[in-house]
């Protein structure tokens, strides 16, 4: 059974990735389509050995299409996916736009891989936030032993999480910085170069940013609605690679042993935790790789069943690209059919 596949933003950051895994993976397709604004219509993109030249989404036509696995900001999504949709492509979208939608399955296969049975409801599946993406898969199986309550999460996002403009922008302003010329500022609100900025997304009305409440309601919608959850989004001058400092309060007591074990029989995580300089890993360690990393597992004294990890996963694989690729995996296993 092979199937159709249009990867939609195939120029940016994420739809790189995603062609990348395709092939990597010899995903079953026939034919796959690169899909752009108009600007790059025309160019070339790799794919395994083969390029492929690059189609405008304004005329591209869907029919035809089994899967869109889409990247192209929200606002295009909103406009193009459920034109998708209705032309009976089955859309997985990586930006938030229909996240919250009520009738939008939003997954994480490891997590919560039967939410996809609802996608018939709009063809439209969509795929986290990053940083929620590798939290709830390091947490699900520590969930299931102790039942969580409520966690309180730092990030610390790379610069890939602002897509190729801010790896771009990171690169040049450390140039700048060390060619002693003025730094450009576009993507993000301060320096980057040799900075944090504890600013991701537009600010709400209760002074969370718009980072900190998808982390919120999405861990709600796809691990547990009675989980609380409080985060504050940083972005570091790192390329590649999300870390994320986990304080978990559980119902019930659990001890690190049993969690390392609940973690080391989990699929998708990798438990590297030592207490000496190689026992953790950082977010350049985990670019490329496919894991969710878990490190510094420890008891937290100050709460009630109090657990702290460290976890990094590559923003761009299992943070986007990959999770999107394993839904369409799930979907041409489990729910589309076609004659071979
Ligand atoms: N980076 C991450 O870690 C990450 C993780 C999860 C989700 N996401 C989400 O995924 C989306 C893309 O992120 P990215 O990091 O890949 O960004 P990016 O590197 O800036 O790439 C954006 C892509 O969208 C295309 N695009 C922009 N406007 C378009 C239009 N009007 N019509 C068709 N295509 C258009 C661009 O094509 P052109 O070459 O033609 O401009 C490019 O292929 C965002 O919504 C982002 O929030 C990103």
């Amino acid at each position: 059974m092979r199937h159709t596949i249009a990867v939609v933003g195939g120029t940016g950051a994420v739809g790189r990735e995603i062609l990348e895994i395709l092939e990597e993976r010899r995903f079953p397709a026939d034919e796959v389509i690169a899909v752009a604004s108009a600007r790059s219509a025309g160019q070339q993109v790799e794919f395994g050995e083969d390029m492929l030249t690059v189609q405008d989404l304004a005329k591209f036509d869907f029919k035809g299409v089994d899967i869109g696995l889409f990247s192209p900001g929200g606002a295009v999504s909103a406009q193009y996916a459920p034109k998708a949709a209705a032309a009976g492509c089955v859309v997985i979208d990586n930006t938030s736009h229909f996240r919250m939608e009520p009738d939008v399955p939003l997954v994480v296969p490891e997590v919560n891989a039967h939410a996809i049975a609802h996608y018939p409801k709009r063809n439209i599946i969509a795929n986290p936030n990053c940083s929620t993406i590798e939290m709830v898969v390091a947490l699900k199986p520590l969930h299931d032993l102790a039942r969580i309550k409520r966690i309180n999460v730092a990030t610390y996002q790379s610069t890939a999480g602002a897509g190729q403009a801010g790896m771009d922008e990171l690169f040049e302003q450390t140039r700048a910085i060390y060619n002693n010329q003025p730094i450009q500022r576009k993507k993000f609100t301060k320096q980057i170069a040799f900075n944090v900025i504890p600013h991701i997304d537009k600010f709400m009305d209760d002074g969370a940013t718009k980072e900190e409440w998808k982390m919120v309601v999405e861990t709600k919608k796809i691990l547990d609605p009675k989980i609380d959850v409080f985060a504050t989004c940083v972005r570091v001058p790192v390329m590649i690679g999300h870390g994320e400092a986990v304080h978990v309060e559980f119902e019930r007591p659990i001890d690190e042993d049993a969690a390392r074990a609940a973690l080391r029989a989990a699929s998708g995580v990798v438990v590297v935790d030592h207490r000496a300089d190689e026992g953790y890993v950082t977010p350049l360690e985990c670019a490329g790789e496919d894991a969710v990393y878990v490190s510094r597992i420890r008891r937290d004294p100050t709460v009630p069943n109090g657990l702290g990890l460290w976890v990094v996963a590559d923003n761009l694989r299992k943070g986007a690209a990959l999770n999107a690729v394993q839904i369409a995996e799930t979907l041409v296993k489990s729910y589309l059919r076609k004659a071979a």
